[in-house]
């Protein structure tokens, strides 16, 4: 069967030319990766956010580069299709250019990504032109930072002064001067995304930041109510695989408590003369032994257990 060709980060780039939205989701693992890349998105972020929705940490400052190669190579198993962006965690680039050029390319090398997502604007700008002289495609991420979260002081919509604003532009303009072929723009106010957007030739994938963006990115968690802790006002539920599989776990639970699970169907059956060889049969001999005599089974002697 011929391969599928996987998106690129180039066609990114075409696809804001010729007008077409992407579309971008987290996933964090085998069936993750693959629900989302059989829906046909174009993008899927291995996004440091599975320290928080898979993980279990507060937030996502934890996140090791370990961690992530090891769910991005697991991405990688189950998606043939999509563009597979990797998320550098947390200190894996902010040290300086070295790092994450070591860092990025164990995503490429190691988890077979094909491209990688920092945070930061202007300050991470050099960095970003390193790695894609390096020959990594990159993605920046801009607005709502939450590397920085103790930084900025919460999840807070960002760009919302006019200095702020600008500093944004700044930020988005540094990034596709740098040679990113795309830029996440979080938590920005809807008018401002719009505006940045129609400056940059490279799109922008809005999370929190209004429709005027040229692509979305959601996490999957959230979309499909898998994750509960806070639902931000920027998703939509599409799903409650959450309620779906509590009570599908309840109903199993059930069932084994009152031997309904398993039935004839969910088990194997065995030819009946193997079965009268291995243990005594019980219609020739219907009593069973005794206490403290022994029955033949499985072609060893056992005694029987007292009642
Ligand atoms: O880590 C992540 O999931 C992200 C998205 C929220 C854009 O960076």
């Amino acid at each position: 069967m011929p391969k599928t060709a996987r998106v690129t980060a180039g066609e990114l780039r075409r696809m804001k030319r010729r007008g077409e939205r992407v579309v971008m989701i987290t996933a964090y693992d085998f069936p993750s990766a693959r629900l989302v890349d059989e829906a046909g998105v174009t993008a899927i972020l291995v996004g440091d956010t599975l320290g928080m929705v898979v993980l279990g940490y507060d937030t996502t400052v934890p996140v090791t580069m370990d961690e992530m190669v090891h769910h991005t190579k697991a991405v990688m198993r189950g998606a043939t299709r999509a563009l597979v962006v990797a998320d550098l965690p947390f200190m894996s680039y902010q040290a300086g250019p070295d790092d994450a050029l070591r860092n990025a390319a164990r995503f490429l090398k190691e988890a077979g990504a094909q491209a990688v997502k920092l945070e930061g604007g202007v300050a991470v700008a050099g960095t970003v032109r390193t790695l894609v002289e390096a020959g990594i495609p990159v993605m920046g991420h801009i607005g709502l930072t939450p590397q920085s979260l103790h930084q900025l002081g919460g999840y807070k919509v960002q760009g919302k002064t006019a200095k702020a604003a600008v500093r944004l532009l700044d930020d988005a303009i540094a990034l596709e001067q740098a040679g990113a072929f795309a830029v996440v723009l979080e938590l920005v106010p809807a008018p401002l995304a719009g505006l940045i957007s129609k400056r940059l030739a490279i799109p922008t994938i809005g999370i929190g930041a209004g429709a005027g963006c040229d692509g979305q990115v959601q996490v999957l968690h959230d979309l499909v109510g898998l994750f509960d802790d806070f639902v931000p006002k920027h998703t939509r539920r599409y799903a409650e695989a959450g309620t779906a599989i509590r009570d599908a776990v309840a109903g199993y639970a059930a069932d084994v408590r009152a031997g309904r699970f398993p039935t004839e169907e969910q088990s194997f059956p065995m030819d009946e003369r193997v079965l009268a060889e291995l243990v005594e049969d019980p219609a020739r001999d219907p009593a069973p032994a005794p206490a403290g005599r022994t029955r033949r089974f499985l072609h060893r002697s056992f005694p029987t257990p007292p009642r």
